[in-house]
């Protein structure tokens, strides 16, 4: 397949030298830019977005290092192959190139025969990463517009990415690990494209088949990322965000720490976004009337409990922002106050009519009670939480 010229920058604070480059590059049938020092190269590469860079170390000003750390940092350029070229010859020089996020290191004086053959390696890689994150956003793409089959849920997946995320960073998990959760949250349910309307959007009870039809998002979703081996430690979190400690929740009725971590974190922010916000057939619930109804649900080993006690913190410290149209009452902490029994909203087929207390749940109390929660689209109030949704 024929490749559409690629771009390399050429950085160095030496005419003489960046010269030299270009005509060992010449052969290659590359356009090439140039720059003289740090602040320029990071310039062009966020105007032009070449395809690779050939970063001389040693520069005034802004350094190759430097130049290296600051285009990692910034997400438009952190994939950038980045060759860097040097005189410097200790191994302690070399090892500050790669932890600066230098890909690659060429030696000082040039071999061209040595260089082409790293550029054309490195720009291979590229090809395939662009690919990658093509396909990716593609499906990211796709889990947005399964929104579009829900009017009433518009803006879940962000949401329960983003509070999934808070989550995540505030059990300390690594931040690649959290990029997997970020990306978790956004794909979740894109399984739901899978589902007929009629059963997705159903304003009232579902019957058990129509209830098992619901439980496939899960599979159909895993089905449709699988492909795809960028994401596959999404797969997961797609898999089970339904799932609950005891065993109750579905399609695998996993029990503990057999399921995932991005998968227990998702599924309480899925939970809570669905409680927090408001559907046809019942209000919204407050922030701390979903936290209650979620911390009555570690009482039934449901959740994580860390998980719960994460998201309480965030929420009562305001770190996350408002739900769309719920309003703050109070605050809630895990294990007290007013919630649900939520007795028989577990994992069945069959209309909970959960069990009920005082008046923080009464929202879902009544909606649960006339089971119009379970099964709704997109993990609803009684959802992911009461009584395991979509
Ligand atoms: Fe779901």
């Amino acid at each position: 397949m024929a490749h559409a010229k690629a771009t390399i920058l050429v950085v160095d604070d030496s005419e003489s030298n960046r010269s030299l480059m270009r005509a060992m590059l010449a052969a290659g049938g590359f356009e090439i830019l140039q720059a003289r020092d740090g602040m320029e190269a990071i310039q062009l590469t966020l105007q032009a977005y070449p395809d690779l860079i050939l970063l001389d170390a040693m520069m005034p000003t802004l350094d190759g290092f430097q130049t290296c750390r600051a285009l990692r940092e910034d997400p438009r350029t952190h994939l950038l192959p980045i060759i860097m070229v040097t005189a410097l010859e200790r191994m302690e020089d070399k090892l500050q190139a790669f932890d600066a996020g230098a890909d690659d290191f060429v030696p000082k004086p040039v071999n061209p025969t040595e260089l082409m053959a790293r550029v054309r390696s490195h720009l291979r890689i590229k090809r395939l990463t662009d690919n990658l994150e093509s396909a990716e956003n593609v499906l990211f793409s796709l889990a947005r517009a399964v929104e579009a089959k829900d009017s009433y849920t518009e803006g879940h997946v962000e949401r329960v990415s983003n509070y999934s995320t808070a989550i995540a960073r505030a059990l300390g998990l690594p931040e690649d690990e959290v990029d997997i959760v970020r990306k978790g949250g956004i794909l979740h349910d894109i399984g739901k494209i899978g589902i007929r309307d009629d059963v997705l959007n159903k304003p009232g009870k579902l019957t058990n088949a129509e209830f098992s039809i619901i439980v496939q998002h899960t599979v159909i979703g895993e089905d449709i990322c699988r492909p795809l081996r960028s994401i596959r430690q999404l797969l997961s979190i797609i898999r089970h965000h339904h799932e609950r400690l005891d065993g109750s929740g579905y399609p695998d009725h996993l029990k503990g720490e057999e399921i995932s971590v991005g998968a227990r974190i998702v599924a309480v922010a899925d939970c809570y976004d669905a409680m927090t916000t408001n559907r046809p057939y019942r209000r919204a619930m407050s922030p701390a009337e979903a936290l209650d109804v979620l911390t009555r649900g570690l009482e039934k080993n449901w959740w994580d409990r860390s998980v719960v006690e994460r998201l309480v913190a965030l929420v009562n410290g305001h770190h996350l922002p408002d739900p769309p149209s719920a309003t703050r009452v109070g605050t809630a902490r895990i294990g007290t106050g007013a919630g649900l029994a939520a007795g028989g909203a577990g994992n069945g087929s069959s209309e909970s009519g959960a069990s009920m207390v005082p008046a923080a749940a009464a929202a879902a109390a009544a909606a649960a009670a006339r089971g119009a929660d379970k099964h709704r689209g997109n993990g609803d109030a009684a959802g992911n939480g009461l009584a395991t949704g979509a």
